[in-house]
């Protein structure tokens, strides 16, 4: 499974994301992360459908839209329309995940479903045959620039032992808060071959030359067959 770098642009200048975006694709970025808060799952507001469509217009790789919000099945068709690629949905807030899941792939969208800091595992047991990715968080999510917690590294082995149980070896593993490239051989080690970085990228001088530090020390960790 190939390793890919996912800049989050919610540690971007939001006057001037398409320059931002410019610089991480120069860099290597392999995808735009794209944190959608509502103020009442998270704390924080960001940004809604408008601005991923004016993003998409300039993005060359896809968009990464990870949805910090309550009730996301009312959104995703226009997250869907604005040109989402992927999306990825909190396990917390859905009781009806199959349902959201499906309702995402039927959208032409990949379905990854999302796992808070104190979220168990096992939360996954019942619909890991049906995601296309996983994402685990290694910070509590509403902010960027947290420090990373360290049993994530555990969490995602968990989380790639279940995927395997399950069949589905061709789903991979998302890692996103506090990645830098001190710690990325780590979660990269441990299974996670979708990298999400905000600040490590974009508070730096020079964001296009840490997304291609970043994806040369994670690409150094991974095996010689997913590279
Ligand atoms: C946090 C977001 C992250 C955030 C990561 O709630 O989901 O994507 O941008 O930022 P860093 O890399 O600074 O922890
Ligand atoms: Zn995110």
């Amino acid at each position: 499974m190939t390793v890919r770098i996912a800049p989050s642009i919610l540690s971007a200048d939001f006057a001037a994301l398409g320059a931002a975006i410019a610089a991480a694709e120069r860099g290597g970025a392999d995808l735009i992360h794209v944190d959608v808060m509502d103020g009442h799952f998270v704390p924080n507001i960001t940004i809604g459908p408008p601005v991923v469509q004016s993003i998409k217009r300039v993005a060359t790789v896809p968009l990464d839209v990870h949805l910090m919000i309550e009730e996301p099945d009312r959104y995703l068709d226009a997250f869907a329309d604005a040109g989402a690629d992927m999306m990825s949905v909190h396990v917390e807030v859905l009781p009806h995940l199959h349902r959201t899941v499906h309702a995402i792939k039927a959208r032409g969208v990949k379905a990854g479903v999302v796992l808070n800091p104190s979220t168990p595992v096992l939360m996954l047991d019942e619909i890991a045959a049906d995601v296309d990715y996983v994402l685990v968080m290694s910070v509590n999510p509403g902010f960027g620039g947290q420090t990373f917690i360290p049993r994530s590294e555990s969490k995602v082995r968990a989380v790639r032992a279940l995927l395997d149980r399950a069949g589905n070896r061709d789903a991979p593993i998302e890692i996103d808060g506090g990645i830098d490239v001190h710690n990325v051989a780590r979660v990269v080690a441990a299974g996670a071959t979708m990298i999400v970085a905000g600040s490590a990228i974009f508070h730096t001088p020079d964001p296009e030359r840490a997304t291609r530090e970043l994806k040369a020390a994670a690409l150094a960790a991974a095996p010689i067959a997913s590279r």
